[in-house]
């Protein structure tokens, strides 16, 4: 045999194993997104749409990805008029494997999903094509919540108003393009508790805003559990990098020494129904702590999320907020 021959057999011996490999995992994985939607009906009442119009927009802050943000303002507040149309990107630039675009989520795009099919993409992450969506839209989180929240939140974007736009669509380089089919899993609803037990009802919201996420050193996208809202975690917003902060009760490096009223009042200065927002170059960085959305948070319900990070084990941990 030539050693030419003998590298082009070799060669395409390659690429056959590789097919047959990914063949195999793309089977694999594929199979077990084909997990059907349980059947649910979604009833649309009164009650249900004014909460999930809360939780979309200041607690699980969906409508802050799924609208156009105006990033010349202070936390990017969202532009007039684009609520639920998309089109938020988080792109290679920024650090994500691949290019994600958040879909159009009123009724223009989401008419003909069922309410199965929606609490699935909300909690599982499987969209309508059986397909996997990336993390970056919070699935893992809002399946640990109550059903009930979900189904709220349903109830009101079926009530949005239709924006007829179409954002481009997402993609996903590899190797994450096959990792991707393997985040997808059953939720695990829970109860939420109730106000009353002001600690859990903390922790509840604390999830459902998924704080965590972003308070949390990550490597390749994966938070570091051991330090758990030590902040530290970067994020460009061009053309700066901010750092979270430490919110664990350490006194030096954290939130320790913050009152609940100064905690209250810190979100709710950045309510841009009561204060326009300041002008990102005026304050001399920008931030993707979307303050805005959250401001409209009802006060004993950022009160009771204080409580609940003032019980967290305090992280010593230093932050220089800007690089
Ligand atoms: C941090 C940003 C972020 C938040 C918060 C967020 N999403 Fe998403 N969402 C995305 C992105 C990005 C995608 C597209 C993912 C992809 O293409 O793989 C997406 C996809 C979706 C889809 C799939 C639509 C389709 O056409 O495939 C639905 C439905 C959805 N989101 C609803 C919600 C709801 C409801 C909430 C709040 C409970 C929410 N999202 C919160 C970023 C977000
Ligand atoms: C999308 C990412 C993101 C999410 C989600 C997020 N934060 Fe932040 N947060 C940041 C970043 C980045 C900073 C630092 C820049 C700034 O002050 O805005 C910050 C700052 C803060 C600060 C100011 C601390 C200080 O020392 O000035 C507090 C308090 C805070 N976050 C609490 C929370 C809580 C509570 C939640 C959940 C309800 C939350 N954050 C969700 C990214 C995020």
């Amino acid at each position: 045999m030539t050693s030419n021959k003998f590298w082009k057999i070799a060669g395409w011996s390659v690429v056959a194993i590789g097919i047959l490999i990914g063949g195999a995992l793309i089977y694999l994985t594929g199979f077990k997104l084909r997990s059907k939607p349980e059947a649910v009906k979604v009833e649309i009442t009164p009650e249900r749409i004014e909460t999930g119009r809360y939780l979309a927009n200041h607690v699980l802050v969906c409508i802050d990805c799924h609208s156009t943000r105006d990033w010349q303002l202070f936390s990017g507040p969202l532009k007039a008029g684009t609520e639920g149309s998309g089109g938020e990107v988080f792109s290679e630039e920024l650090g994500f494997p691949g290019k994600f675009i958040a879909k159009n989520i009123t009724p223009f795009n989401l008419k003909n999903w069922t309410d199965a099919e929606l609490l699935r993409a909300i909690t599982e992450g499987v969209d309508k094509r059986n397909m996997p969506l990336f993390p970056v839209m919070p699935y893992p989180y809002y399946g640990k919540l109550d059903r009930e929240d979900i189904y709220s939140i349903i109830a009101y974007l079926r009530t949005l108003p239709e924006k007829a736009v179409t954002p481009e669509p997402s993609y996903t380089t590899f190797p994450f393009s096959l990792i991707m089919y393997m985040i997808p899993k059953k939720a695990a609803f829970e109860q939420k508790p109730p106000k009353s037990d002001t600690i859990a009802y903390g922790k509840y919201l604390v999830t459902a805003a998924v704080c965590i996420d972003c308070h949390t050193v990550a490597r390749r996208g994966k938070i570091d559990r051991t330090k758990a809202f030590a902040g530290g975690r970067e994020f460009i917003v061009p053309p700066k990098t901010v750092v979270s902060a430490n919110i664990t009760p350490s006194v030096a490096t954290g939130i320790g020494g913050w009152t609940p009223e100064g905690f209250i009042a810190r979100f709710k200065a950045y309510d841009p129904k009561v204060n326009p927002l300041p002008k990102a170059d005026n304050v001399g960085f920008n931030t993707i702590m979307p303050w805005s959305m959250y401001a409209g948070m009802d006060s004993l319900d950022l009160r009771a999320m204080f409580r609940y990070l003032q019980t967290l084990e305090p992280i010593e941990n230093q932050v220089q907020k800007i690089r």
